[in-house]
């Protein structure tokens, strides 16, 4: 296949204009391809894709709904591994008339087979049935290992062991670690929970509110249906969900695991380097307002070789290590006064640390045991003293030089209401547009400088800053979410904006050296009411993950907004598609 050369400076191709077309819209010169489709069948025997004839038990060999994350891996025979999170369902656009009020069980079982991941073999650009392909749901088993797998906490009436759990959900974003497995993050689970207000016990409601666990009844209403869902019946089953998960996608008869040294939060995604003695790093963040960046250390170094048996050795790295957070300073105090304006020196930039908060058996944080940091670690890091940042989504180290990007959507509660004013890194009051930090952290130290390289907006809104280059000659961008690499080094942003600046939300390019740094140029958009996610960077091809088209006020499936991609009346279908020159 042709070679995309995406090579800095000047990535070329032309930038596509801001638009609201239902459609994936792609720079001239190149090619467009839908991959697979939320319903297409991936399981032998699974029923090709009926609307009006969903079952679960169709939904379990089918693609997932509202796939987020994607990664591509190489197989021997030059054939690919394609791996899609499933974040969430919609209901009330997967299923005619839905009643919120009243949802059958039937829908709440299609709603667990719709989330968790998808394994499927792609020969070129089109999936095949194959014997490595997989669906994991809300109904697999895992193993919960590390330091606080078999915690009081995390035992519940159905596993007295606290090391077995079922399912998955709310997985976000993810990465690939360099031994061919696959992490991903469960981000958004507490909304799955119903009446914590049922909870009586003051530190466990503390720590429910603390994650945004309260109230009664859940809006799926799931917790009818299935007594783990309800915390009147048990009130672990939520510490079982909010890890980092790994799967290995070549053994499709493997247990996926959920790694609890890798602390509990809304896990957006982790992303491992390695360090030169050949221990790893991952890097994390926890996709909520004012929520925190992460970073784990490895006891044990990397076993080189792509068999299973290094696979397992490898596998059980994240098993063992010292989880810290992170703190900011900048360097321009007195200078932040929420506007966004360019401190003296010319940038947001300033030094950080990375605090201690577990290693093993051993807490580092004051009044906790080492289980309560790994289950609780919000409450850990709040007593830590963490820098409260604004909603950190992908956080991923660049493969050649090691710098750390992390993408920092948005806060508009940034400075309002008693809550936490701009600062340097977080410079912006009522953060709409949100912004990217680039950190030279030595993954062996606990010292690290940061600057921001985007200051995401309208290049026209003078507080926006695109590490210097000139604002006439950049794409807009707005709510950066996951990040990418190519093989030359450019970094690759997607976005997930809700319409923040009346255009769909995208893929965008930007080279970070030499005199094009900062030059961000919009590479694709995706259909209306979609979110731009999962971005793959290959020399051949990109994959982008259209998630939740249609996804505007006022829809549902009896007034759909989008047609994407099927065309004609049709349901919007979350979709992967392929890009190719
Ligand atoms: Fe599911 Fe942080 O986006
Ligand atoms: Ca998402
Ligand atoms: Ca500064
Ligand atoms: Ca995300």
């Amino acid at each position: 296949a042709a070679d995309l050369d995406f090579s800095a400076p000047g990535l070329d191709f032309e930038p596509i204009r801001p638009n609201t077309e239902d459609a994936v819209v792609i720079p001239e010169g190149f090619q467009q391809q839908v991959v697979i489709r939320w319903g297409d069948p991936i399981l032998p025997g699974a029923p090709e894709f009926d609307f009006d004839a969903q079952t679960p038990e169709a939904q379990e060999g089918q693609f997932g709904y509202n796939n987020d994350f994607c990664a591509l891996l190489p197989l021997p025979d030059g054939r690919r591994l394609m791996i899609n999170n499933h974040e969430y369902v919609t209901e009330e656009f997967v299923f005619r008339g839905y009643d919120a009020d009243n949802p059958t069980e039937q829908q709440a079982r299609i709603s667990w087979a719709a989330h968790g991941l998808s394994v499927v073999v792609l020969d070129d650009k089109k999936p095949v049935i194959d014997p490595l392909n997989r669906r994991i749901t809300l109904t697999t088993p895992f193993e919960l290992r590390g330091p606080a797998a078999g915690s009081e906490f995390l035992k519940t009436p159905a596993d007295p062991t606290g090391t077995r759990s079922l399912g998955t959900m709310n997985n976000c974003s993810g990465g690939v670690t360099p031994w061919g497995t696959i992490l991903s993050g469960e981000e958004n689970f507490h909304q799955y929970f119903a009446h914590a207000d049922s909870v009586t016990e003051p530190a466990t409601r503390e720590r429910l509110a603390r994650y945004g666990i309260e109230g009664a009844e859940t809006d799926r209403k799931w917790e009818r249906f299935d007594s783990r869902w309800d915390l009147s019946q048990q009130v672990n089953e939520p510490n079982r969900f909010g890890w980092i998960v790994e799967v290995d996608p070549h053994d499709p008869t493997s247990t996926p695991v959920k790694h609890t040294a890798l602390g509990r939060f809304k896990h957006e995604g982790a992303n491992i380097r390695v360090l030169d003695d050949g221990r790893v790093a991952a890097y994390m963040g926890d996709d909520e307002k004012f929520e925190y960046l992460y970073r784990f250390v490895s006891d044990g170094t990397v076993k080189p070789g792509g068999s299973g048996l290094a696979r397992r050795h490898n596998m059980a790295l994240l098993d063992s290590g010292t989880l810290y957070v992170a703190t900011f300073t900048g360097d321009s105090p007195g200078e932040i006064d929420g506007s966004g304006t360019l401190p003296a020196d010319g940038e947001f930039d300033g030094a950080g640390a990375w605090i201690p908060l577990a290693h093993n058996d051993t807490s580092f944080v004051e009044g906790m045991s080492a289980e309560e940091v790994y289950v609780f670690t919000r409450l850990a890091a709040d007593k830590a003293g963490a820098t409260k940042m604004d909603r950190p989504e992908d956080v991923q180290p660049h493969p050649t030089t090691g710098r750390v990007y992390a993408a920092l959507t948005n806060n508009s509660d940034r400075g309002t209401d008693g809550h936490a004013p701009a600062d340097e890194p977080n410079p912006r009051n009522s953060n709409k547009h949100g912004q990217v930090l680039e950190l030279d952290d030595d993954p062996a130290g606990t010292r690290f400088s940061w600057r921001l390289l985007l200051v995401c907006g309208d290049p026209a809104d003078p507080s926006t800053y695109f590490a210097g280059y000139d604002k006439s000659q950049v794409s807009p961008i707005t709510c950066p979410d996951n990040v990418a690499f190519d093989s030359r080094g450019n970094l690759w942003i997607t976005t997930d904006s809700s319409d923040a600046l009346g255009f769909n939300d995208g893929l965008y390019a930007v080279p970070l050296e030499g005199p094009e740094r900062g030059h961000v140029k919009a590479f694709l958009s995706v259909p209306r009411g979609a979110e731009a996610c999962g971005p793959v960077i290959e020399d051949d091809l990109v994959l982008i993950s259209a998630q939740h088209p249609g996804e505007v006020d006022g829809a549902n499936a009896d007034n759909p907004a989008s047609h994407w991609p099927d065309g004609g009346t049709t349901q919007p279908r979350p979709s992967v598609v392929a890009i190719w020159r």
